[in-house]
Parts: C-alpha cells; structure tokens; sequence
C-alpha cells in the first residue's frame, strides 16, 4: 500500500458485495475515500435505475468533498436464458440496470468531472460482451453496449481530463456466479465449473480484479483511456 489514492473521491456502485465490495476496500486501502453506493447493504442507497437519485448522489458527492476522481459503474445483475426464450420484459428489466445504470452513472460522472479538470470512470464490462455467449445473451448484449459506451464517452472526454475505461473480467468468483452456477450447469450438461477450469485455468478472484481497477483509477494508467481491459485467464485468447 502506497497511498497512491490519498486525497482522492471515489464512488463505486453496488458495493455491498462482490467487485463492488473488494474495489471499495483497495481503493480505500490506497487512501482514497470511498463512497460506497448499492440498493441495499451500504451507507449510500443508490438504485441505478433512477435517474433523479444517480444524478442527486454524485452531485453530493462531489460538492461536500470539493471533488470526484474515481467512478466505479459496477452494480449488475445476470440470468440465464436462451434470447429465443427471454421475454421482452426480461430484456428491459436486465438492460435498465446493466446498460442504462452505467450510461447515467458514467454520465453524472462526466458531468461533475469534467468541469474540475479531470477524473477516471471505470464500467464494469465482461468478455462475455465481446464473444457471442449462449443462455447469457441479454447480458452479454449489455455488457457490448457498455463497451462501446465507454469507448465513446473516452473520446468526447479527452480534452476535459477525463479517462473513461471498460474492465471484461471473465468469470469470477461472486454471489452472482453461485447464484447462477446450478442453473448453467443444467442447461449445459456439464459441472459450469469444468468449464471455467478449461478455459480459464481457474476461477478469477474479486481482487484480482480490484487490482487491475486500482490501476485504472490512479495516475499510473494516465495514457489509458477508451479501452476494454480482459482478465480471464487467457480464456478469450484461446482458439480452443
Ligand atoms: N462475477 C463475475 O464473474 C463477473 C464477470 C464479469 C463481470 N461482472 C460484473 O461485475 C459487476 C459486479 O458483479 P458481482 O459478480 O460482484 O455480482 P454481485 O451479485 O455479487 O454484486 C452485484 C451488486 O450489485 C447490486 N445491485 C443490483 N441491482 C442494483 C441496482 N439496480 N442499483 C444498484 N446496485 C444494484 C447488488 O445489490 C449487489 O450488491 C456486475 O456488473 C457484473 O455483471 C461479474
């Protein structure tokens, strides 16, 4: 621990457990104060789906601490689906947190930062946005558009100081993932753990990734901006 984040503001969405949780304690670790933000289970009730309470909750934020540099769109959820079986209200009712939630949090973001001369936005992605991804496809979908929206947001934010990155992370090890583990397994025919072994090696941690978005939200990673980190293990580096 270096203390690389002293001084700074951070504001992480669906924190109470998961990434959300072990980004919270590594940028905190670092110095940084963290304003953790969830729809249950933090000081902070943020729903992303609100647009008034995004807006309310990042403007506080940066007014009582004089300044925002790091804002973590996190909050997602998952289910599994064939597209042909998935219900256009099962479609909007994933698309309102995972792409819409990180369009308004990643907007509010810009809109505090940009005017104070600077900041990183960091939308929690997936590889699972950059391979078609069978019984997962809303999701997948989501998480393309989040990519592509940060890529685009980097672009119209460069001359303000303002860095927007995406992070794929392939499967890790969270409440989401066990929640879903029996039900992916059954519609495969297979343990979901096998295959994550085969493709990944293993399953990735939550500060593993953590690591890779302190990087992101500090000064060493000043270059970096519209892109899409992976980390998987090698997972979508493999032909087979
Ligand atoms: N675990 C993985 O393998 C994996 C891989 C790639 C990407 N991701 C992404 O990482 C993010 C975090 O996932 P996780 O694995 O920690 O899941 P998780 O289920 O452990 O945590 C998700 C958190 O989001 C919160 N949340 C749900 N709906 C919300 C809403 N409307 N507003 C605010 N918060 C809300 C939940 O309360 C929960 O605390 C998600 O965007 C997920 O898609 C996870």
């Amino acid at each position: 621990m270096s203390g690389e984040l002293e001084g700074r503001v951070a504001l992480v969405t669906g924190a109470a457990q998961g990434l959300g949780a072990a980004v919270s304690d590594a940028l905190a670790s670092e110095g940084a104060t963290v304003v953790r933000t969830d729809i249950q289970g933090t000081d902070v009730t943020l729903d992303v789906r609100d647009e008034a309470q995004v807006k309310q909750v990042i403007a506080d934020t940066a007014e009582q601490h004089g300044r925002l540099d790091v804002v973590v769109a996190n909050a997602g959820v998952a289910f599994v689906k064939p597209l042909t079986e998935t219900s256009l209200a099962d479609w909007r009712g994933l698309m309102e947190i995972n792409l819409d939630g990180v369009f308004l949090t990643a907007r509010e973001a810009a809109i505090q930062m940009a005017p104070r001369g600077g900041g990183s936005i960091i939308n929690m992605a997936s590889i699972t946005g950059l391979r078609g991804s069978p019984l997962i496809g809303t999701y997948a979908a989501a998480k393309a558009g989040v990519i592509s929206l940060s890529k685009t947001l980097a672009l119209e934010l460069r001359d303000h100081g303002v860095r927007v990155n995406a992070v794929c992370p392939g499967f890790i090890d969270t409440q989401l993932v066990r929640d879903h583990a029996d039900e992916l397994s059954a519609a495969i025919g297979m343990p979901i753990e096998d295959v994550i072994n085969a493709k990944q090696g293993r399953m990735g941690t939550a500060e593993e990734v953590a690591r890779l978005v302190l990087f992101l939200a500090s000064d060493r990673s000043r270059f970096s901006t519209a892109e899409a980190f992976v980390l998987d293990g090698g997972s979508t580096g493999a032909l087979v």
